[in-house]
């Protein structure tokens, strides 16, 4: 098993990384957060799947769980079913010291998170994610929240896990295209910090999409590492953790300008980073062969590396500055120096971010 420490200045968290690893989630979850009842929330997905092997867990560990379903998907994660989970957890008389237990993707990390931070103000969370996104990205840092009409991610709050259960088995079930998506967010993390992740992706490639197990957990527990490294140097986002939008402002005019239909998270980040990437070599911040390694990688891992189909330049960029992350009306991108550093770019001019999109296409 490999494990890595999160350690903030009121708060730690263990995040556990090993096959088949849900036969101790009780053990787990009594050492983190004691207590007679406990809540788990399943992805209805893996119900036939994966959650009978949490729940049994639960239960030898002497816990008497509560066990609550949502579906997953973007138009799921809202206050509609924040409230449903509401009225669960209160009919079933849920304490304070209940821990609340997300076991799914993305989707039900952040809605059951979100949960988790405002039940009775806040009782304690576990993260048990079953997608390789949640499993190196979202179930890590303790960003949680909902989506509003207006826009994605707009209602939320800051809720470190106290328990980072990840099960690597559970990957077998998951659809490959979720897989592959997940492989964006590894490699933008090796772009933006780690040269000797980003190389030991590229030599391990084989071996990651057969997802040979060891090979999984070394892959998760590198990713883990940047990510709550990054998490630690900055948890409120207030300097560093903006690095982790390399490809994002991109990435989410592509998802957005396409009606959040066509391309998938990952595949919109695997665009938008060769996007900011091309855009750096073009300025002369970065040299060419950054942008020309990225598109080997991606093209080797089965992301997209160009799109014929996104919507006109206009329509891209006027999303881009309507992006929550704009500061003072002007994009803000992350961008790369060299292959393991990004800095944050306040004043890139629209005819470089309008070429940028424009090398997608050719
Ligand atoms: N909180 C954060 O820091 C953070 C970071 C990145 C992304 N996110 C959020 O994560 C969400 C996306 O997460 P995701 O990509 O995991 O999507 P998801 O939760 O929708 O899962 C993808 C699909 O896989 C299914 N699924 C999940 N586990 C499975 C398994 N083991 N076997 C078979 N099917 C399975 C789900 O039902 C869903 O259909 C977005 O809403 C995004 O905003 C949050
Ligand atoms: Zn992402």
């Amino acid at each position: 098993m490999a494990t890595v420490d999160l350690v903030l200045p009121h708060h730690r968290y263990t995040i556990h990384i090993a096959p088949g690893l849900l036969a101790d989630l009780g053990t787990l979850t009594r050492q983190a957060a004691p207590h007679h009842r406990a809540a788990l929330i399943i992805d209805d997905k893996i119900i036939d799947t994966h959650s009978q092997a949490a729940l049994a867990s639960l239960k030898a560990a002497n816990f008497d769980p509560l066990a609550a379903t949502m579906t997953a998907g973007e138009d799921h994660k809202n206050l509609a079913t924040v409230e449903k989970l509401y009225h669960q957890l209160l009919d079933q008389r849920l304490e304070r010291r209940s821990p609340l237990i997300a076991l799914g993707g993305g989707i039900v990390g952040d809605t059951a998170g979100f949960v988790a931070a405002s039940y009775l103000r806040g009782v304690p969370f576990i993260q048990c994610p079953t997608t390789l996104l949640a499993m190196v990205d979202a179930s890590v840092g303790g960003k949680v929240g909902v989506n509003m009409p207006q826009g994605k991610n707009l209602i939320g709050a800051f809720h470190q896990p106290v328990l980072v259960v990840i099960d690597t088995d559970t990957l077998k079930t998951l659809p490959k295209r979720d897989f592959i998506c997940g492989l964006a967010e590894c490699v933008k993390h090796g772009l933006i910090r780690d040269p000797d992740l980003f190389d030991w992706i590229d030599q391990n490639i084989d071996a990651i999409l057969a997802q040979d197990s060891a090979t999984l957990v070394e892959l998760i527990e590198r990713n883990v590492r940047i990510k709550a490294d990054v998490v630690m140097e900055d948890e409120k986002e207030a300097g560093v953790r903006a690095h982790l939008n390399f490809g994002h402002t991109f990435a989410h005019a592509i998802e957005a300008g396409t009606e959040y239909g066509r391309y998938r998270h990952g595949e919109a980040v695997s665009l938008g980073m060769i996007a900011a990437t091309r855009l750096a070599a073009a300025s002369g911040r970065c040299d060419s062969t950054v942008a020309d390694r990225l598109v080997s990688l991606l093209n080797k891992t089965g992301l997209p590396t160009q799109a014929n189909d996104l919507p006109p330049n206009d329509k891209l960029m006027a999303i881009m500055r309507s992006d929550k992350k704009v500061a003072d009306g002007r994009v803000r991108l992350v961008l790369p120096d060299q292959l393991g550093k990004v800095s944050i770019v306040n004043d890139t001019p629209d005819d470089a971010v309008a070429g940028a999109w424009d090398s997608l296409r050719a």
